[in-house]
């Protein structure tokens, strides 16, 4: 079985020899390479030049052999190509030039023509898939309509309390802002796919930040529509947010294949209340990845037991590898992943 079937039988529930292994932010700074590379061009740099984004995307890849590639972009970028602007700035994370707050406001945002703003992002999955051939599956992702309308709002990162009180206030206003940002990523989820990506990851990262019952009335609808059109296209869908206990169910509401879940819960606890309905991924702490390497082992072997034989289960971490992480933790946990036979 090579690692591409192995990835995608894993997100099918379907019978594997081992569970396969990816991190999420497997690409970035905890890699001398990639800290090379940032030493000559900006983040948006490397994310705009196919060139480029194949050389980020590999370089994990090339070290330690995971199971899957996913391609380096960042899911702030299509709100870029609709007309909000944006910076990355050291230290501070991403900036948008105006927030996003009134019906005037999403007016003013377009929906790109995704073959034409992304040609270099189509492009380098093309040339990915070609360069991996089947020695790993192919991620393709975009953010979720929540997530991506909390950055448009805030104007940026940070604690997005403008966004949730916008949200508490206007509903219905916050609705339109998503609905508008569905349309423009459930195209681009789709063109990933068809340029050669095996899967699509919708990290909806802050979703916790919604009651589970507002998540289910607002941000669920457009989630569906994306894992739906993503299916069209015959790719399993994976559904990440960061905090997953209160809002199991409506992940798994979306009918993706595959559920992300945060450090928040275990993943024996996952299996209970998931059970057949999707593969689970994920779920150790990023934290671990800062202790020893025997630590790190000891951890993981303790993830892998709990998700026991069961096939559906895509071994990685709650959340992404932080910068300061040794590059010996991240061997240590692909390789005990690797080691662990079903
Ligand atoms: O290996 C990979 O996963 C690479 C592709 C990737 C990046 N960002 C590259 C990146 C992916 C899948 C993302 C997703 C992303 N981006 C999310 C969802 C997942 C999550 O982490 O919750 C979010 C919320 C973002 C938005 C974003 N991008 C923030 C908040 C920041 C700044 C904070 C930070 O980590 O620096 C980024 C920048 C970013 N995206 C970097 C990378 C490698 C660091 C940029 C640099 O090189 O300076």
């Amino acid at each position: 079985m090579n690692s591409r079937e192995r990835f995608i039988c894993a997100c099918r529930r379907q019978p594997v020899d081992r569970h396969p292994v990816w991190l999420m932010r497997q690409a970035g700074r905890y890699l001398p390479e990639y800290r090379d590379l940032r030493e000559k061009y900006d983040f948006l740099t490397i994310c705009k030049r196919s060139d480029l984004i194949l050389e980020a995307s590999m370089q994990p890849w090339r070290r330690f052999g995971m199971d899957a590639v996913i391609v380096f972009s960042d899911i702030l970028l299509p709100l870029n190509a609709m007309g909000a602007r944006l910076k990355f700035e050291e230290g501070t994370g991403p900036r948008f030039e105006t927030s996003i707050r009134t019906e005037k406001d999403i007016q003013s945002l377009s929906i790109p023509k995704v073959r034409i703003s992304f040609s270099y992002l189509l492009d380098a999955i093309q040339n990915i898939e070609h360069e991996l051939k089947d020695e790993a599956a192919l991620l393709g992702f975009v953010g979720g309509p929540w997530t991506l309308a909390a950055y448009l709002i805030e104007g940026g990162g940070g604690s997005f309390e403008c966004a949730t009180s916008l949200f508490r206030e206007s509903p219905g206003l916050v609705n339109k802002l998503m609905e508008k940002i569905t349309e423009a990523v459930t195209h681009l989820a789709v063109e990933q796919a068809r340029s050669g990506a095996d899967a699509i990851q919708i990290f909806d990262t802050w979703g916790g930040l919604l009651e589970p019952a507002q998540y289910r009335e607002y941000a669920l609808p457009h989630m569906k529509k994306i894992v739906d059109a993503v299916h069209k296209v015959n790719a399993p869908a994976i559904v990440f947010i960061r905090k997953s206990a209160d809002l199991l169910t409506e992940m798994i509401d979306t009918g993706a294949d595959a559920i992300s879940i945060g450090p928040d819960m275990n993943i024996a606890d996952a299996i209970l209340k998931i059970g057949d309905r999707a593969a689970i991924q994920g779920n150790l702490n990023p934290e671990v990845l800062l202790r020893s390497p025997s630590t790190v082992e000891r951890e993981t072997q303790k993830m892998l037991d709990a998700a026991g034989k069961r096939f559906g289960y895509i071994a990685n971490l709650g959340h992404g590898v932080s910068p300061n992480t040794p590059v010996e933790s991240v061997r240590a946990f692909v390789e005990t992943v690797k080691k662990h036979k079903l």
